[in-house]
């Protein structure tokens, strides 16, 4: 039985897998109406979303399944004190799958443990989003045609913006991909991405606090959130905040064929004003998510199409 807590558990291959398979099922949708007939996904959220849980659902309906779940830890037992483990363990015997978001770091993998049946990490803390990262790439190649030799602009909070970790991971294993890393001094990626990923594998990055002067280079721009809810006091938030507003004004030294993208929500970082720019993908982003996410819960559930 396969879960996925990090993206690094599937395979190069494995996700080529998964994005042709998507790929079909936007072709040919009404060949996996009926595929998970039957069965039922369980999305169990602690922490607010509104993507992510609807997108897993979405798919779980378009393949022909069922949902249940939670939306908010106040209205599960976890109110009254529940472990992880034993709400997981309970679930496992009404689900066929779980997806789980929960703001503490490793809550996903503790899952696995108790659950019997394959778990899904669908955000923990400020640590991974793997489902967020097969959206992403999904829309990369769908924009650029490949993963390979592309400049990727991540850009905001990329201390505790758990997408940019795990994108960040996926794309470290294509050939010729170089990161610029555009944060303000006290977000910066975690150190143990530059120390275990970028170092070991020599590949090329750079730390640099303007977007301005990156912009030229990049072929994607991955703009973040602020992540208020895990900073440890609002006066750095509210410092921070807005250090990054992208503009119209601000694409004009970019690329013609850059894709932008953003997990969304967003707050500040990217004016409405760009949302028509023919580079703007994150609505894109977001459809792309849900057709991942079929194919994730077909693999996992070892469905036959
Ligand atoms: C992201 C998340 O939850 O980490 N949202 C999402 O799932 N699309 C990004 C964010 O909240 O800023």
């Amino acid at each position: 039985m396969r879960n996925l807590i990090d993206i690094m558990e599937l395979s190069t291959d494995e996700l080529k897998e998964l994005i042709e398979r998507a790929l079909d099922i936007i072709e040919n949708p009404a060949k996996y109406a009926e595929s998970c007939r039957g069965k039922k996904l369980a999305t169990l959220f602690f922490e607010p979303s509104t993507r992510t849980r609807l997108s897993f659902e979405a798919a779980m309906y378009e393949l022909g399944g069922n949902v249940i779940g939670f939306s908010e830890a106040n209205s599960s037992s976890a109110a009254k004190g529940e472990s992880v483990a034993d709400t997981v363990r309970t679930v496992g015997c009404y689900a066929d799958i779980i997806a789980m978001r929960h703001p503490k770091e490793g809550a996903p993998l503790v899952a696995t443990r108790t659950a019997g049946v394959p778990v899904v990490n669908a955000g923990d803390g400020g640590h991974n989003h793997p489902t967020q990262t097969l959206a992403d790439l999904l829309t990369i190649y769908r924009e650029k045609g490949t993963f390979e030799n592309l400049t990727i602009g991540l850009c905001g909070d990329l201390k505790f913006g758990r997408t940019v970790h795990s994108l960040l991971c996926a794309m470290s294993r294509y050939a010729g991909v170089r990161f610029v890393l555009i944060s303000p001094e006290e977000l910066r990626v975690p150190r143990y991405l530059i120390s275990d990923v970028l170092e070991p594998k020599g590949i090329p990055y750079e730390e640099v606090t303007s977007l301005e002067d990156a912009m030229p280079k990049l072929d994607v721009l991955y703009m973040t959130r602020v992540q208020r809810e895990r900073f440890f006091n609002e006066a750095d938030y509210i410092r921070l905040k807005d250090t990054y507003i992208l503009t119209p004004d601000k694409l004009r030294t970019a690329k013609q064929d850059l894709a932008i993208l953003h997990p969304l929500p967003r707050v500040n970082e990217i004016s409405v004003a760009v949302d028509d720019d023919p580079r703007a993908c994150y609505f894109k982003q977001v459809l792309n998510g849900k057709y991942m996410r079929m194919a994730l819960i077909l693999k996992l559930l070892e469905v036959e199409v």
